[in-house]
């Protein structure tokens, strides 16, 4: 937590964050890893790792587990407390931390899910747009990706931003509704998290 807090003021923006996810949230996120054998998950942004011990948990034999995240502080957290114990006690489950920016990973293949931490809210839309394509590109046809906002935050923006800031959230929330209706979305609110939050899953 205290690790989470300091790396959040720090780099804010790519945090976006004031603490790290609860399990309530982490419950539903993970939800959209299918069931079934020799499975391909990618997560995106983990931090200090609420989503990954989900992930870990529903993790088998013969599965295969991507992690993308660009701060230091977070691989050093992540691999040390979580993927090293995990490794150890399960050779059969690939796992493998990339210290890098989505846009930059060096990763192939399909995946059968994926799990997005990344804060959109804070990107510019050209970005967003970016890391959806190449997220959409590394996921299996049939497959769902999964990510969380903040609820409220947006019409927060809208209320009281300046006309400016008014403009760009309705283009925001264009964006992502366009993004709900080409991929099939849907969402569900999670009120246990702070703050409330809502994943939504969009299919391929
Ligand atoms: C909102 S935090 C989520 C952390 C964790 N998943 C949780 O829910 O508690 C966003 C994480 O995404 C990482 N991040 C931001 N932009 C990124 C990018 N372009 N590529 C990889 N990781 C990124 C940040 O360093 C941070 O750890």
């Amino acid at each position: 937590m205290i690790r989470f807090v300091s790396q959040a003021i720090k780099n804010y923006h790519a945090t976006g964050a004031i603490a790290p996810s609860s399990r309530f949230l982490a419950r539903e996120m993970v939800a959209s890893i299918p069931k079934g054998d020799n499975r391909r998950v990618l997560e995106v942004g983990c931090g200090t790792g609420a989503f990954t011990k989900a992930i870990l948990k529903k993790l088998q034999e013969g599965d295969e587990f991507h992690i993308v995240e660009m701060n230091d502080a977070f691989c050093e957290d992540v691999e040390k407390n979580l993927l090293g114990p995990f490794r150890s006690e399960n050779p059969d489950v690939s796992v493998t931390l990339h210290h890098a920016l989505i846009e930059d990973a060096p990763i192939e293949g399909v995946f059968d899910a994926i799990i997005c931490g990344l804060p959109f809210n804070n990107f510019p839309l050209p970005l967003v747009e970016s890391i959806f394509g190449s997220m959409f590109t590394l996921l299996k046809e049939g497959g769902e990706l999964s990510y969380f906002e903040y609820l409220g935050m947006r019409s927060l923006k809208y209320v009281f931003g300046t006309p400016t800031l008014r403009k760009a959230t309705e283009e925001r929330t264009a964006d992502i509704n366009a993004r709900m209706r080409e991929h099939q979305g849907s969402e569900e609110r999670v009120w246990c998290n702070l703050p409330p939050s809502r994943v939504v899953r969009l299919r391929k």
